[in-house]
């Protein structure tokens, strides 16, 4: 059936029309809050990310409860030690920035879904996401052992989910196991699959201040070009035991994100960089986009590519504005 007999304008002419037919719906349920949460008092504006900051333990609390009180489930948490050392000793530290932190905001609001990061970069001297050797380059199954005895600090602390970012191989059927041997077998693994070695990342290294010294992270992220190695990088996660996949960053992403919901049948997440959120925060100080209607259509459109839940900077001013 086609024109004069099929007029697609007709199901646009009303909002409530439109409404009707819409075949995505963003919700605040989808949402995840990421947070940068740092040891003493007071907040540190970020340059690069405009409305965002990192926050005392006690702030945390406030600004989670408003998260929360927003219709968002979730917080995503990111520690800035005071010190750093060559082994990223204050990951797994059970005093360390995030395990208190996670008790903290656990106690105040129970019913918060707090999910942590699990990477030695904002910890380490040198900045990788691993354990170094002499010649530089960042080693595997070292960096594993490390990895799981911070996912276990966390959840000890009383983290609900974990989310590996470091992207060496192993690491979930490493946490997996760590958290099994220590009673936490019902504690789900969101992995950070689909990691690309990101441009987009800059705004996030000066936040947790882990641009690495030398080098890149090219050795372990992925090549921006490859799509089906995303799809094998999430299935061999799953195999290892994710309960959840994620791609990461977004907007560039797209095609992966459809890609690997249809190749793994899992629930799927994508995380809408501290780039992606500088871009549009940038565009929209100087009115050359609308703020509002250009953060809800890009965060409709990540959950239209296939991403069941949404990791943004913009979470709280989606949320509010999607009431
Ligand atoms: C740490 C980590 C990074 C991000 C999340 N976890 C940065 C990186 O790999 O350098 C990026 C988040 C963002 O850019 O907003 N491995
Ligand atoms: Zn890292």
């Amino acid at each position: 059936m086609s024109f004069p007999a099929t007029r697609m304008r007709r199901l646009r002419k009303t909002g409530v029309l439109r409404d009707m037919v819409r075949e995505t719906d963003l919700s605040p349920a989808r949402l995840v809050h990421p947070m940068f949460v740092q040891l003493g008092e007071g907040r540190t504006a970020i340059e690069s990310m405009p409305g965002v900051a990192r926050l005392s333990i006690s702030q945390a609390v406030v600004d989670a409860g408003e998260a929360h009180a927003l219709g968002i489930p979730a917080v995503l948490l990111f520690g800035l030690p005071a010190e750093k050392d060559e082994q990223g000793s204050g990951a797994y530290d059970d005093e360390g920035v995030v395990q208190l932190a996670v008790r903290a905001l656990k106690e105040a609001h129970p019913e918060l879904v707090v999910m942590t990061d699990v990477c030695l970069c904002a910890y380490t001297s040198h900045g990788h996401c691993g354990v170094v050797l002499d010649d530089g380059s960042v080693d595997n199954d070292a960096s594993l052992e490390l990895l799981a005895r911070t996912a276990g600090s966390h959840a000890r602390a009383g983290a609900d989910l974990v989310a590996p970012s470091d992207m060496m191989d192993g690491r979930v059927g490493a946490l997996r196991a760590q958290l099994d041997s220590e009673g936490f077998k019902d504690l789900p693994i969101v992995a950070y699959s689909a990691k690309f070695a990101s441009a987009y990342y800059g705004p996030f290294r000066e936040a947790a201040d882990s641009t690495p010294a030398f080098g890149d992270r090219r050795g372990y992220q992925m090549d921006p070009g490859n799509a089906e190695e995303a799809v094998r990088e999430a299935l061999l996660d799953v195999s290892e035991g994710a309960d959840v996949v994620m791609v990461k960053p977004a907007l560039p992403y797209l095609d992966v994100i459809r890609r690997v919901k249809e190749a793994t049948r899992v629930p799927v997440a994508a995380y809408n960089v501290g780039g992606e959120y500088a871009m549009v925060k940038a565009a929209a100080e100087r009115g050359w986009i609308d703020e509002r209607s250009t953060v809800l259509e890009t965060l409709t459109g990540i959950h239209r590519a296939g991403a069941d839940i949404v990791i943004t900077y913009h979470a709280k001013d989606a949320a509010r504005w999607l009431r």
